[in-house]
């Protein structure tokens, strides 16, 4: 049995009164789960929407708290409790076998409740450790492996990958893969784009359209 853990983060519902306003990102995510599920109906399956319920930002007091050795931690009110909501965001990230997260660009990057979200999980000795002895590169080394990333994208334009017309704007994919390592899934990235939503023509209906198969698909194949 594995565990599947699937963030979204647009602030668009996936189903809406006019179907014109749902979200792509929710909905090819969507489409990658419910083929996973109907593959694999035994596997756990854990479910944040960032989005519409973003993570507190991170504080002075939350990086205190995550300074402090576990047995200085002052109370009350509690270090312990400032960190809490931090611990069980990675304890679902660390049980985590698959995790699929989905992101719309917004100004050419992720979502400021998806970055919330990272900042609440990427967290010294939980899931990387800092060590000046390894030397210039790499001190900080992550602590998870072994898991597969799948990252669905939305976007108004298009042109953000590698030789792209827009290449150097693209800052929503690369970012997520450069903190995929702290996910553990450095090995294994999956990306799935939409793009075109601003054009609204024949390019974006098959953008979709192709990003749809391909996360029906890569669930298919991954959860065979
Ligand atoms: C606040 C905001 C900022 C956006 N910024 C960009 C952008 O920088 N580049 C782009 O290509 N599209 C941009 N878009 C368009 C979205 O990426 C596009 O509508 C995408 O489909 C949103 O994802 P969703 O359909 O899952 O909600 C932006 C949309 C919003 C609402």
């Amino acid at each position: 049995m594995s565990t599947l853990l699937h963030i979204d983060s647009s602030v668009r519902a996936a189903n809406n009164p006019n179907p014109d306003h749902d979200s792509i990102s929710k909905n090819i995510a969507r489409r990658f789960i419910e083929t996973w599920q109907q593959n694999r109906p035994e596997d756990d399956y854990i479910y944040r929407d960032v989005g519409m319920n973003p993570p507190d930002f991170i504080s002075q007091d939350w990086i205190g708290a995550v300074f402090t050795p576990p047995e200085q931690k002052r109370s009350p009110p509690t270090q312990r409790e400032t960190l809490a909501f931090s611990d069980t965001l990675i304890a679902e990230v660390a049980k985590a076998d698959v995790i699929l997260i989905s992101s719309p660009m917004y100004n050419y990057g992720m979502p400021a409740h998806l970055k919330a979200w990272f900042d609440q999980i990427v967290r010294i000795d939980k899931t990387f450790d800092f060590d000046l002895s390894r030397g210039d590169f790499p001190p900080l080394q992550p602590i998870l492996s072994g898991k597969t990333l799948i990252i669905v994208t939305s976007s108004g334009e298009f042109g953000f990958e590698k030789g792209g017309i827009r290449e150097t704007s693209g800052h929503l994919a690369p970012h997520l893969r450069t903190l995929s390592k702290y996910l553990g899934g450095v090995d294994t990235v999956y990306e799935i784009a939409a793009e075109y939503q601003e054009f609204g023509d024949e390019r974006h209906r098959t953008s979709v359209a192709n990003a749809r198969d391909r996360a029906e698909s890569l669930a298919g194949k991954l959860s065979e």
